[in-house]
């Protein structure tokens, strides 16, 4: 088991890079399944998330060759439609192939992708979406049978604005006949640039960034060429380090607008920041506590969450963090307990009283961004702290211990 060695007290100075969005990346992978030939993907980082995805397209049929940061996904070849078991185990966001294969062949088998950490992670969204522009679902047995002798373009109303749903229910739209209308669709940008590719292959989609996207239905699609968005959350991440560290930062290749619900609140911790065209340079002030509740986009993003209660466990004051979108979104706590934080969990609330320093400590990422956040406070933290099952950081993370040196930070992967 991989685990990263820390020793605290440092500030990170310098300019960092933002890698390809894990979450635009995905679904864009699942979209190329839509047509036939060779689709070429650019920024796509290296991920234990999108290894898995890339499994799963091959043994669907589809050949895959990276070239640095290209992907070629040739998707000539494929004519399975059943997603094996051990693969759903191994990344639920497999789910997202359900649109495309029954956009291109009208079938999709896969066996219900199960919770993971962070909680249950229902699909009834996706199903009712599906159902609605023709899709017979049929769930037993612990799989999902899905199938259309027909797609036609249909009214979906989201209970929840879902971001998996909405992208699967773009993608199956695509190749309806008739027009389909998503109502209460989830806003994040990782949406607009699913719909970027998907017109480049030829769909005519409009609305993404909006709650209501229209899709008019196409006979077919063909391969493209994209370069995906930059990580959201992977930057989010960065700036909150820089401050944590009471460093001086600069992080690169983003879009600031994406990401001002991270920065409005950082400023309000305290932070300075001073934002370019395509970066956004943050400073350290004096931190106070803050109150946040996580929210679909354009509200405060439910994956920095953790990364952010990291960061007010040494901001003056108390500050109040809700955790609104996923049931079990706290594992990080006890971990930054053992660290000396203060932290008191009520249900999907957290009430943390700042501390003037954290301690290094011995602590195990519990999942993706629980893991992120135990990285930023032992990068803050007094002596030195190692971090277990770095695994579930680099589901999502690219690098991140090289980024992190690059930066000043002393840590290394054992
Ligand atoms: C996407 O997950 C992201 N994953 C998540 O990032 C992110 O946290 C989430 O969106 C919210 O922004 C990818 O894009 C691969 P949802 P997704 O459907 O699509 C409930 C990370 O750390 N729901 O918007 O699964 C669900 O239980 C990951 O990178 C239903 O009830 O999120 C959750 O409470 C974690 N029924 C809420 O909606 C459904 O059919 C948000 O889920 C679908 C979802």
């Amino acid at each position: 088991m991989e685990k990263f060695i820390v020793k605290g007290e440092v500030q990170l100075c310098g300019n960092v890079r933002i890698s390809g969005a894990k979450n635009a990346t995905l679904p864009i992978m699942a979209a190329t399944l839509l047509c036939s030939g060779i689709s070429v993907i650019h920024d796509v980082p290296y991920l234990r998330d999108i290894q898995a995805m890339q499994d799963i397209l091959i043994l669907l049929g589809a050949k895959i060759r990276r070239q640095g940061h290209t992907m070629l996904i040739d998707t000539s070849n494929v004519s399975k439609v059943e997603i094996p078991e051990h693969l759903m185990r191994e990344m639920r966001a497999s789910v997202f192939l359900m649109g495309p294969l029954l956009g291109r062949f009208r079938k999709v088998r896969l066996s219900y992708p199960g919770g993971c950490a962070i909680g249950p992670r229902p699909i009834n969204l996706h199903i009712k979406a599906l159902e609605k522009i023709g899709a017979i679902v049929d769930e037993s047995f612990g799989f999902i049978d899905a199938e259309a002798k027909e797609l036609t373009g249909g009214e979906i109303n989201f209970d929840f604005p879902s971001v998996g749903a909405t992208e699967n229910a773009m993608m199956a739209a695509a190749l309806a006949k008739g027009t389909t209308i998503i109502r209460n669709a989830a806003r994040e940008p990782e949406i607009a640039d699913l719909q970027a590719i998907l017109n480049k292959m030829g769909a005519r989609i409009n609305g993404a960034g909006t709650d209501t996207i229209r899709v008019d239905g196409v006979a077919r699609l063909v391969p493209a060429e994209h370069t995906v968005m930059f990580d959201r959350i992977e930057a989010g991440t960065f700036l909150t380090a820089g401050v944590m560290t009471r460093g001086d930062i600069v992080v690169e290749n983003v879009v600031p607008e994406y990401l001002f619900s991270i920065t409005d609140k950082l400023q309000d911790i305290g932070a300075k920041i001073i934002t370019g065209k395509d970066y956004i340079r943050i400073k350290a002030g004096e931190l106070r506590g803050v109150d946040i509740k996580t929210l679909p986009y354009p509200g405060f993003p439910t994956d920095l969450q953790a990364p952010m209660l990291s960061l007010v466990t040494i901001a003056k004051g108390t500050s109040i963090i809700t955790e609104t979108i996923f049931e079990n979104r706290f594992k990080h706590v006890d971990e930054l307990t053992r660290m000396g934080a203060k932290i008191k969990v009520e249900g999907r609330t957290a009430i943390i009283r700042g501390v003037e320093k954290l301690t290094g400590a011995i602590v195990a990422a519990p999942d993706l961004r629980a893991g992120s956040a135990l990285v930023l406070a032992a990068l803050a933290a007094e002596g030195t702290s190692e971090i277990e099952q770095v695994y579930h950081i680099e589901r999502g993370y690219e690098n991140i211990d090289k980024k992190m040196q690059a930066l000043g930070a002393n840590i290394v992967k054992l």
